[in-house]
């Protein structure tokens, strides 16, 4: 190539921003999968795995379930501290659950949050063993009626909700 087109040719690929070649070494390191964010191609895509990781209401109710285990066995011990953390935790986890999947707002809203939760909290605080109780009830009523009205009623169909329907 004559010398002013060699040197032509240089400055147009400078102006395209093309990339030298690799190095050797650079074109032997493949990208760590383990970055599976950082290798996605861009901010979009990163958000849609992150959606998909952060998963569906199901996710929540499985914490949900646990923590009204906790809960049961709280008020049994006469332990009311733990019982109104787990009442909390509970209501925060259905919240961000369905600021996932807004479709679940607007029953959980009326048979949980609006309905039992600030008296069921005030019934804990009150450290009395026979209104807690009874407050319990009316938490366990509030899950099941949601699944009612959600048309779910099979998951009231299992030893979680049996097993928490009487005290030991
Ligand atoms: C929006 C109303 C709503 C409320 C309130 C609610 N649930 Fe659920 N629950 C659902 C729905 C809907 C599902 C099915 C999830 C799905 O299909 O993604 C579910 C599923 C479940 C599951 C099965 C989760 C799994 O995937 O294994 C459990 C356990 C559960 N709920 C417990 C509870 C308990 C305990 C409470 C009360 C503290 C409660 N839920 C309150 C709507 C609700």
């Amino acid at each position: 190539m004559p010398r002013p087109l060699a040197l032509a040719a240089a400055l147009l690929a400078l102006g395209l921003g093309l990339a030298p070649a690799p190095t050797s070494a650079q074109a032997q390191t493949p990208p760590d999968p383990n970055n599976w964010l950082l290798n996605a191609p861009d901010d979009t895509t990163r958000f849609r795995l992150l959606q998909g990781q952060a998963s569906g209401f199901h996710v929540s109710m499985q914490i949900v379930g646990q923590r009204y285990q906790a809960l049961y066995d709280a008020v049994a011990d006469g332990n009311f501290d733990l019982a109104a953390y787990q009442w909390e935790k509970i209501r925060e986890t259905i919240v961000a659950g369905y600021q996932r999947r807004p479709r679940r707002q607007a029953n959980a809203d009326k048979e949980f949050v609006q309905k039992v939760y600030e008296p069921v909290l005030a019934a804990f605080r009150a450290r009395d063993a026979a209104r807690a109780r009874a407050a319990f009830g009316e938490a366990r009523a509030a899950c099941m009626a949601c699944h009612e009205a959600e048309r779910v009623a099979f998951m009231n169909d299992q030893p979680l909700f049996r097993r928490t329907a009487a005290w030991p």
